[in-house]
């Protein structure tokens, strides 16, 4: 099993002891483990062409780098997306890199693999913020199709420092064993649930009238304007 971990951040404290802490949790000779750090591995601002949803996501002018990313995407099984909360967000980091993939949200050209992953979100705030941060990555990764997504979220009351000085290390690495083990068994089963199918139903009918030719090419060379399912 391939598992991705994107990191909204490239310090290394709180946010990336709870990833640490998960990641042990898939410890196992048949998992490989690849990381994208931010923003060490990818620095672009999305420019607002929209060059990615109306003419093409080749002709975005960071495509090279954004093609990168979304191999590694594809390839994985279990998407990790973490991220501190920075004033009531995602890290400018993190949003830099989900701007790109505008253009595979299930409302333009999902990618086919994304309705056969899990994904979960890590979040770690000083005391506030934390619910909108999660709907924002939780949204992300239920638009590019990933049908499963959990969620896990510590709130360290404290600057610096990391989970291994909290009087709750304990409390947190329990509720990461529990977690994890759900993780595991959505995996195995890996369904698609009847809110990814209500979206896809919902945006094949509007890409039959479809205002954007790049996607109603994308969904009609799939057969997904004739009844064929990406899942
Ligand atoms: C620039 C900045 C903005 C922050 N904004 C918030 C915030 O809006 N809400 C919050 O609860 N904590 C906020 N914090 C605190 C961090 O979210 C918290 O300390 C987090 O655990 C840091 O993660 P790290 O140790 O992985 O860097 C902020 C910290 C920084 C540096």
């Amino acid at each position: 099993m391939n598992i991705l971990t994107i990191m909204g951040t490239a310090h290394k404290g709180n946010t990336r002891a709870v990833v640490d802490l998960f990641l042990n949790e898939f410890k196992d000779n048949e998992n490989e483990f690849e990381e994208i750090i931010l923003p060490n591995d990818f620095q672009n601002f999305c420019m607002g062409c929209a060059n990615c949803i109306l003419k093409g996501e080749d002709k975005c002018p960071h495509y090279n780098d954004v093609n990168k990313i979304v191999g590694k995407i594809e390839r994985a099984d279990l998407i990790i997306i973490a991220t501190p909360v920075f004033v009531g967000s995602c890290t400018s980091g993190l949003k830099a890199l989900l701007d790109h993939l505008a253009y595979m949200w299930l409302v333009h050209r999902p990618k086919e693999s994304m309705f056969n992953k899990v994904g979960l979100i890590i979040t770690s705030a000083g005391g506030s913020g934390v619910k909108q941060t999660v709907k924002l990555l939780k949204s992300n990764l239920f638009y590019w199709g990933v049908p499963k997504v959990y969620n896990y979220g510590v709130t360290t009351m404290k600057m610096g420092g990391n989970y291994s000085d909290y009087k709750n290390k304990d409390k947190i690495k329990k509720q990461v064993g529990k977690k994890a083990k759900q993780i595991k068994k959505a995996l195995i089963l890996r369904k698609v649930g009847l809110k990814t199918r209500f979206f896809f139903k919902l945006f094949g009918m509007t890409q039959k009238n479809g205002w954007n030719k790049v996607d109603v090419d994308y969904w009609k060379k799939k057969g997904w304007l004739d009844g064929k399912k990406p899942y």
